[in-house]
């Protein structure tokens, strides 16, 4: 089983950007926390991450030939980016929308999410954990029977 995790706008700072609200742990911590448990699962990762909505447009268009799922931290373009919700319907492979913080907790504009409406579901709220909530539901999701045989 394979599945991307592909991140957003600004989150390639995550550490020293706003760690009130994001914490303290980096981008690359969170890769190397999730590839451990993704090894105990037998689950291989991708990672891509872009500060551009046409970058994850396309990471998504690539993998949906050879990813079953993909865990997907939007960022700001959570609330608006429309090219990026038609990727998501486009490619039909089930989307985890992954958020650190609690989205609907904070400004109203981040109460909209444009992509909610095509994702299999949405984690959020526990920090850096969030990431690895989505790493269990994606498996289950892709392999009900996964970690139960
Ligand atoms: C975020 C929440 C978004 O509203 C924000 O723009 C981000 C990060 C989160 O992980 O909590 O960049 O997606």
């Amino acid at each position: 089983m394979r599945i991307a995790v592909i991140d957003g706008p600004n989150l390639n700072l995550l550490g020293e950007r706003e760690p009130q609200i994001y914490g303290a742990v980096t981008l690359e911590e969170i890769r190397r926390s999730l590839e451990e448990t993704a090894r105990g699962l037998g689950v291989e990762l991708e990672f891509h991450q872009s500060n551009h909505e046409g970058d994850l447009v396309d990471a998504l268009h690539a993998v949906r030939q050879r990813a079953q799922a993909v865990i997907l931290n939007a960022g700001a373009l959570t609330h608006y980016g429309l090219s990026l919700r038609d990727a998501i319907s486009a490619v039909r492979l089930p989307v985890i929308e992954v958020h650190l913080s609690n989205p609907d907790a904070r400004e109203p504009f981040r109460r909209t999410s444009v992509i909610a409406p095509v994702v299999r579901g949405r984690i959020a709220g526990f920090g850096a954990h969030s990431y690895e909530l989505a790493l269990l539901a994606a498996v289950r999701l892709v392999d009900p029977g996964a970690g139960r045989r």
